[in-house]
């Protein structure tokens, strides 16, 4: 899938919105993310951390839970924007692989400058995916 310009520009402003909204009071580290579904609807999604350090979820997995507790389940791509262009982590890699390995992902820094455009396949070679389980 071939996102345009105008569509890229739109994940990432929202992106960059979103991230306002980042809950992170241990790590001072706001990542925002827009989650783009193939009915083309907009999920966004911010850090959210914990006092408990290790149950903290990422921008992208919230973005990505929202738009599954609503029903959506097939993706076509999903900006992530940090403050240096910072990449998606390995479980964030992983949720994403859940539900398709095609869904683009773009990479951004907090000025809308898109470091990387990429893909779930790409990110995690050789990911774990429901097939193994036969679905
Ligand atoms: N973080 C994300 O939101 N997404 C990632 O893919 C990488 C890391 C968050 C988790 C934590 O709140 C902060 O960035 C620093 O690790």
């Amino acid at each position: 899938m071939t996102l345009n310009d105008e569509m890229r520009e739109k994940l990432v402003q929202l992106a960059i919105h979103a991230r306002h909204w980042a809950y992170v009071p241990y790590s001072h580290y706001a990542v925002g993310a827009a989650l783009l579904t193939a009915s083309d609807k907009i999920y966004d999604g911010v850090n959210i951390e914990n006092a408990a350090y290790p149950v903290t979820v990422c921008a992208e997995r919230t973005a990505v839970f929202k738009a599954v507790s609503e029903g959506e389940r097939d993706f076509k791509a999903i900006a992530v924007v940090t403050d240096n262009g910072g990449a998606p982590c390995g479980s964030c890699r992983q949720v994403l692989a859940e539900f398709g390995l095609d869904t683009v992902v773009l990479i951004a820094d907090a000025e809308g400058n898109i470091q990387q455009e990429t893909t779930v396949k790409e990110l995690l070679p050789g990911a774990f995916t429901p097939k193994f389980l036969g679905k």
